[in-house]
């Protein structure tokens, strides 16, 4: 296997020379950064601002990765990301107060309807929503799936708080799928019985919906690229857009380069490599990205944590009917409307809150996790839109007209080949692996133990997982461990 190994690197590198400018092959870079979402561009910041050679290779058409502001109505919206979750200690919300760009706290207030069109009690609904939030701070023993233990303690605090509540069996029903569904919105499950308890997940302190509105996620990727408000970006990054990396090489021998070989042909050499690439990435291509394989720790982890999906379906109008301040509108099932809904069509009564984005006027966001997600990615346009359509008039509409929308976006994380999900979470074999994440981060060392291969991104984060900040900090992790500590 070593002699093989050895020799692939040595035929990638004569393939390299054959067709990449000769001074490349002369001087090879100091870190190749594969993936350029918000790990990737931190690294790729850090080292830059060092004054290491660095290339950057992101296999799609723009850098962010998960964060994807676009263009919508008279602003924007975010397909991906939309908060800073908390501000203290975060790199991200440091970085746009330092480069002067206003960050607003979007308060989730909400109103509550009901499929029959009826309002919500939104104080009890508001009781019970953080009573079962809460309890995930003060968990089980014995580990268990977090939906099993939320229906334990909350069918307590009921007993206790609401007992003529208990008699209403639909009521009942109707809330615990709801706090299941509000449980993967936040985690990206299919199911909040996916989900352990026994999460590392760690909030920040201050506002946890930091927004950057009208100016957009996309704005960090700028600072970090030196690139806002018009900056120069840094001379010796070198950023390939379209360059998909499907081969990384690496040696044992102290001598020899890392070659990154790319679906178009191409190949680069550099001394290490910082991957960043999701863990959806990872679980489908982690068997032909590397050579020599990865270790079988490391293959342990990627098979058993999990990335889930989180998709929004945006939808503008020319004027909204609803007035309210609400930045959030929850949809609570009654059992005799949702029987209603044919299997096929099942995904809809799954959607359980539509948020108010703050980068553009006149919109909406309906939120989907899990198979739903996955699904709806799938389906034709129209379809989608005539039943988000029946959605919300059966919910929103029932003491007003609610026009066609105008237009309409969705995300697609899941088909998308370089993310294949949203976000990771800790799922029950989290308590089986505690140190799933930590070996993921471990870098592929040389025979001398010199780092090779480093890996950042998300999933690879203890406590600040799925989130901006967290991959931000794995970025900056990964950069560190190859700069002396007198040049940060
Ligand atoms: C719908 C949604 C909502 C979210 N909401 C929030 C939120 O409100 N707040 C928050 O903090 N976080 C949120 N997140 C999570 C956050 O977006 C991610 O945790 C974070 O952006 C991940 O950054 P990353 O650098 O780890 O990975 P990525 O952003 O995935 O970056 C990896 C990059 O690698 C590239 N790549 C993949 N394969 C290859 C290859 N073979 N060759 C070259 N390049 C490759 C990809 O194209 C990508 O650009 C949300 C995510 C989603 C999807
Ligand atoms: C931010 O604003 C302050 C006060 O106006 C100014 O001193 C500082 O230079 C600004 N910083 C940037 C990065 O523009
Ligand atoms: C619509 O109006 C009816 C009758 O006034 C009222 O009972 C119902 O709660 C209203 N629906 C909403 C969502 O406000
Ligand atoms: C929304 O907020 C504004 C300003 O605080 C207030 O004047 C208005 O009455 C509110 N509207 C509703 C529907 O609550």
């Amino acid at each position: 296997m070593m002699w093989f190994s050895v020799v692939l690197v040595f035929v990638g590198a004569l393939v390299a020379g054959g067709n990449a400018n000769p001074t490349t092959m002369l001087e090879p870079y100091d870190t190749i950064i594969i993936g350029m979402g918000a790990a990737g561009c931190t690294a790729a910041s850090t080292l830059s601002k060092a004054g290491k050679k660095v290339l950057a290779l992101e296999a799609m058409d723009r850098v962010g990765g998960r964060v994807n502001t676009v263009p919508f109505g008279d602003g924007v919206v975010e397909l991906g990301a939309e908060w800073i979750h908390g501000q203290f200690p975060s790199r991200v919300y440091d970085l746009a107060i330092q480069n002067n760009v206003t960050i607003l706290p979007q308060e989730m207030d909400f109103d509550v309807y009901r499929s029959d069109g009826s309002a919500g009690e939104k104080e009890v609904l508001n009781d019970l929503l953080l009573f079962s939030l809460g309890v995930v701070d003060d968990p089980p023993e014995v580990p268990e799936p977090l939906g099993q233990y939320i229906t334990r303690r909350l069918t307590d605090y009921i007993k206790t708080k609401y007992p003529h509540l208990l008699n209403d069996k639909d009521f009942i029903e109707n809330l615990l799928q709801f706090i299941d569904l509000v449980i993967d919105n936040y985690e990206s499950s299919n199911s909040w019985n996916d989900v352990s308890t026994q999460s590392r997940y760690e909030e920040l302190g201050g506002h946890q919906h930091m927004s950057w509105h009208r100016n957009g996620y996309k704005t960090l990727f700028q600072i970090l690229l030196n690139t806002y408000n018009n900056g120069p970006g840094y001379p010796n990054l070198e950023i390939k857009l379209k360059k998909e990396v499907t081969q990384i090489s690496w040696p044992q021998d102290p001598a020899q380069d890392v070659v990154v070989t790319c679906k178009d042909g191409t190949s680069y050499r550099a001394r290490n490599v910082i991957v960043t690439v999701s863990l959806g990435v990872l679980k489908e291509r982690h068997t032909t990205l590397f050579t020599p394989p990865l270790p079988q720790e490391k293959v342990t982890s990627i098979e058993k944590m999990s990335i889930g999906v989180e998709g929004k379906v945006i939808l503008l109008f020319d004027t909204v009917s609803w007035h309210s301040n609400a930045s959030w509108f929850l949809y609570l099932w009654k059992t005799i409307d949702r029987t209603e809904i044919s299997e096929e069509d099942g995904w809809i009564a799954k959607i359980d809150e539509a948020g108010v984005p703050m980068g553009c006027s006149n919109t909406i966001s309906l939120w989907l996790s899990g198979d739903r997600a996955k699904l709806v990615e799938t389906l034709p346009e129209d379809v989608v839109k005539r039943k988000v359509m029946e959605l919300i008039r059966r919910f929103m509409g029932k003491n007003r007209t609610i026009p066609e929308p105008i237009a309409m976006l969705r995300s697609s994380w899941y088909s998308n080949p370089y993310t294949r999900g949203s976000y990771t979470y800790d799922n029950i074999l989290t308590p089986q692996y505690p140190n799933a994440r930590a070996t993921l981060a471990e870098p592929l060392v040389d025979r001398s133990g010199t780092p090779r291969v480093l890996f950042a991104g998300e999933a690879t984060d203890n406590t600040h997982f799925s989130t901006v900040h967290g991959a931000t900090d794995t970025g900056f992790r990964e950069a560190s461990r190859l700069l002396p500590q007198a040049k940060l």
